[in-house]
């Protein structure tokens, strides 16, 4: 579709399809406005109207909580009207095809899609089909920019900065959609990012995005001020990976042992979902001093909310809107 992209709101972009090829001032434009969201969401009147009158269609081919529950209560504290599809109820299982469904929504006039699906590069070709916005909720293990950017504000707000922080990110990073995503926005931020985990679940090319990689989970949080998990994706693995989730924890699960080699005020976190007692101990993921799983999740809908608004920030008559962000 030749729609232009949205003009005058500072993010130049139709979609929000990753965070690979955003500028630091688009980022921060997004991190600046999410925390905006986190103050309106902590207080007792949530709801705005940006969104009044817009459809927003959540088309998730693969399982969610977090993702999916927060994108339907960002558009609705917006004032927008949401619509869920679940794939097993919808003509999906009849054989329709990922474009052919795109397609039928599109002419249904929503104005966001919000499409998570199992192949990278799926919700691209999704996009160009379609004269919405689109909004990438994960897509196979290539990107995930909603998560990078909850996680970013999260890391902003405990540490005020994001530029000179040591960031590692642990674990199964071969599968992470979560962690090409961090990779992107923490370097583009001037964070210093180490990638740890087993030479299986490390891509032996990753380095070229710009990161340090260790193969020692010890030396690799040496030092870190932020201690990121990432989830076994076993849903993606094809064969052995690893020789057995004992094992695995014991090399490269995050106990207190392993994290004292990080700062002392090093912060925890976890997309989720977490699998307790495999890449982290439960003691620590319930660390409620070190541990910032539950404020990512907080972060989310407030990120969401933040997407939400710059992307339809446009009128249909292509005139931007007018009014204050909040
Ligand atoms: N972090 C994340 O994407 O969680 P869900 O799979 O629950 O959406």
């Amino acid at each position: 579709m030749s729609t232009p992209p949205p003009q005058n709101t500072g993010f130049p972009h139709r979609h929000l399809l990753g965070i690979e090829g955003l500028s630091s001032t688009e980022i921060t434009l997004l991190l600046d406005l999410s925390d905006a969201y986190v103050e309106i969401n902590r207080s007792a009147d949530k709801k705005r109207n940006h969104l009044s009158g817009r459809t927003l269609i959540n088309l998730f081919f693969e399982t969610s909580t977090r993702t999916r529950t927060s994108f339907e209560l960002a558009a609705k504290r917006l004032g927008a009207d949401v619509i869920n599809i679940s794939v097993s109820d919808s003509a999906i299982k009849k054989g329709e095809t990922l474009l052919d469904t795109a397609m039928t929504l599109n002419a249904m006039h929503a104005d966001v899609l919000v499409v998570r699906h199992p192949f990278s590069g799926g919700v691209t070709l999704l996009s160009q089909k379609v004269n919405c916005a689109v909004i990438n909720a994960g897509d196979g293990s290539h990107e995930h920019p909603t998560q990078a950017l909850l996680d970013a504000v999260t890391i902003r707000r405990r540490k005020g900065r994001l530029e000179g922080l040591r960031v590692a990110i642990c674990g199964d990073v071969a599968h992470s959609r979560v962690a090409r995503s961090n990779i992107h926005l923490l370097n583009t931020m001037g964070a210093s990012v180490r990638v740890v985990g087993p030479p299986t679940l490390v891509p032996g090319q990753i380095g070229r995005l710009g990161v340090e990689v260790f193969h020692d989970m010890r030396k690799g949080i040496k030092d870190c001020d932020i201690v990121m998990m990432l989830r076994l994706q076993s849903e993606r693995m094809h064969g052995a990976f690893v020789p057995s989730i004992r094992e695995y924890f014991h090399f490269w699960g995050l106990d207190y042992a392993k994290l004292a080699e990080a700062k002392p005020d090093a912060l925890i976190m976890h997309p989720g979902p977490m699998n307790r007692g495999v890449e982290i101990d439960s003691e620590v993921a319930d660390d409620m001093g070190r541990s910032l799983i539950r404020e990512q999740v907080e972060m989310g809908v407030a990120v969401r909310m933040a997407c939400l608004e710059i992307l339809t920030r446009i009128r249909t008559n292509g005139a931007p809107v007018p009014g204050p962000v909040t």
